[in-house]
């Protein structure tokens, strides 16, 4: 649970963290990402209490060290941090923009995110609601876990690229195009092994979000997600055969969804 709270007459946030939960919908997400090689997909593990609060201290303490963006931890307590505020919602932020402040939100985010990556840095879960603007900079919040746990790094920094792209996605249903070509001009400047992890990603979930098109919204925004950032990382890479039919079955979807 998270609240915002004033210390001092300064807007802070207190997080508490609860009981652990979702293992067997977890460990079936990763079964399913074993078993078809979508390994930057893999969740970590999802802890509670202290457990999750110590995660998170210790990443929030990584990225401040390489210059990244996030809160300082300014209290903490039994299975409870207190994190300076980092700015508006960036998700409430998209919604109230326009088509043009929206290409200048989701830019100024895909730079920092390509920034950040450059340090050596990676998130795990960049999507709108787990960033903020504080009307200059794009700043980043939620660190519980972490998938170094579960993979290397370029494989996590792949996995921002999709998770953010999954995240804005639902803004872009009108101008895929326009996402698409963002998409492709920030991950120019990820390392090789990034773009081939997320194009291989990718490429094996083509049909899901094929078959997806025609469900839900939030469907809708994983698929165009996946060709996105398929598209935008297309050059010199062969895009792997789905050898995952039977994984595009309507009920896997859900699983999937567990990354929101
Ligand atoms: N340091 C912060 N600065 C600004 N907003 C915050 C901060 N911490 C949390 N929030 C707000 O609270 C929400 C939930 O916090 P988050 O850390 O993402 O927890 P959860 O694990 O529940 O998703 C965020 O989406 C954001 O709107
Ligand atoms: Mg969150």
């Amino acid at each position: 649970m998270v609240e915002p709270i004033v210390i001092e007459g300064q807007r802070a946030w207190l997080k508490q963290y609860g009981a652990g939960s979702r293992a067997l919908a977890l460990g079936l997400l990763s079964f399913v990402a074993r078993r078809f090689q979508l390994d930057a997909l893999r969740p970590p593990p999802h802890r509670g209490g202290d457990a999750a609060r110590e995660t998170e201290a210790r990443r929030l303490g990584e990225l401040q060290a390489q210059g990244i963006n996030v809160p300082s931890v300014i209290g903490s307590g039994h299975a409870a941090l207190v994190l300076e505020d980092n700015g508006s919602s960036f998700n409430t932020c998209l919604r109230q923009a326009d088509d043009a402040g929206r290409d200048r939100l989701v830019a100024a985010a895909m730079d920092a995110i390509a920034q950040a990556h450059q340090r050596g840095a990676y998130f795990g879960q960049p999507l709108p609601r787990n960033l903020t603007w504080d009307g200059e900079k794009v700043g980043f919040i939620d660190f519980e876990e972490d998938p170094l746990e579960v993979m290397d790094l370029a494989q996590a920094q792949a996995r921002d690229w999709l998770m953010f792209g999954y995240g804005v996605a639902k803004y872009y249903e009108q101008r895929p195009q326009q996402l698409q070509a963002m998409m492709a001009a920030a991950m120019d400047t990820a390392q090789a092994p990034v773009r081939e992890h997320a194009h291989a990603l990718t490429g094996r979930l083509q049909r899901l979000a094929r078959a997806s098109m025609k469900m839900g919204r939030s469907a809708r925004a994983l698929a165009h997600a996946i060709i996105i950032v398929h598209g935008a990382t297309t050059l010199g890479v062969l895009m792997v055969l789905a050898v995952c039919a039977d994984f595009l079955a309507d009920g896997q979807l859900d699983i999937l969804e567990l990354f929101t």
